[in-house]
């Protein structure tokens, strides 16, 4: 059957207890997205040791779940100095769900969310024929640079407003109720 997108899924924040189904939901990606995402081929160890080091940080990650399966993901992570001014966004969708609408959802859950925390630079990177990825930030407003091989989208998110926290603690909750009644479980492929 076709997958249909985005309302097949919920949207909602990956706890460290969950680290293990957002680790096999990268594993699952294609050789082809699975460069896309980390701009090069690494191995499964190397994505193992991303996840750990993902869920030991300030990192807040987002999947989007189908069936209780995490199917996609956002990693918004912060950088830089005591600030905190920057973060880096980072989205991975797998193949069969790729171009319905998924990405798109998820960037502008990560910018809400780095808007509500005051960030003022939002950036993600990529590979120059990453095409997909590119529109999918220029679609939220980002300005794309090319630079030393790589794609760089940069967008500043606006102040907080009350309507954005509210909409983000709403967000919060659907999926927190989403999480307690549909905990994540193995894929069966
Ligand atoms: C890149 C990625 C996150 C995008 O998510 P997605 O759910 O596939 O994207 P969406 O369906 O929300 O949007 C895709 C957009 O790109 C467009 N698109 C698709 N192929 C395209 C192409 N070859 N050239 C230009 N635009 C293209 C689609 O038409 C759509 O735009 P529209 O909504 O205006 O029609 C996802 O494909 C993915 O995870 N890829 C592998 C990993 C990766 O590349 N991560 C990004 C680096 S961190």
């Amino acid at each position: 059957m076709p997958h249909i997108g985005l309302k097949e899924g919920v949207i909602r924040r990956v706890s460290g207890t969950e680290r293990q189904d957002f680790r096999d939901h990268l594993l699952r990606l294609s050789p082809k997205s699975r460069r896309s995402r980390f701009t090069g081929s690494v191995s499964d160890l190397f994505i193992e040791q991303h996840v750990d080091r993902l869920f030991s940080s300030e990192a807040i990650v987002y999947g989007w779940v189908v069936d209780g399966v995490i199917r996609a993901g956002a990693e918004l992570h912060p950088v830089g100095g005591p600030l905190r001014a920057t973060a880096e966004a980072a989205f991975s969708v797998e193949e069969g769900w790729q171009d319905t609408g998924v990405g798109t959802a998820l960037l502008g859950r990560v910018l809400r969310a780095a808007r509500n925390r005051g960030l003022s630079r939002l950036i993600m990177t990529c590979l120059p024929e990453n095409a997909r990825m590119q529109r999918v930030a220029r679609k939220h407003g980002a300005r794309l640079q090319w630079q030393e091989g790589d794609v760089h989208g940069l967008i500043n998110p606006p102040v907080p407003t009350p309507i954005s926290l509210w909409r983000e603690a709403m967000e919060e909750g659907e999926g927190f109720m989403n999480a307690l009644f549909r905990p994540p479980k193995v894929a069966a492929e």
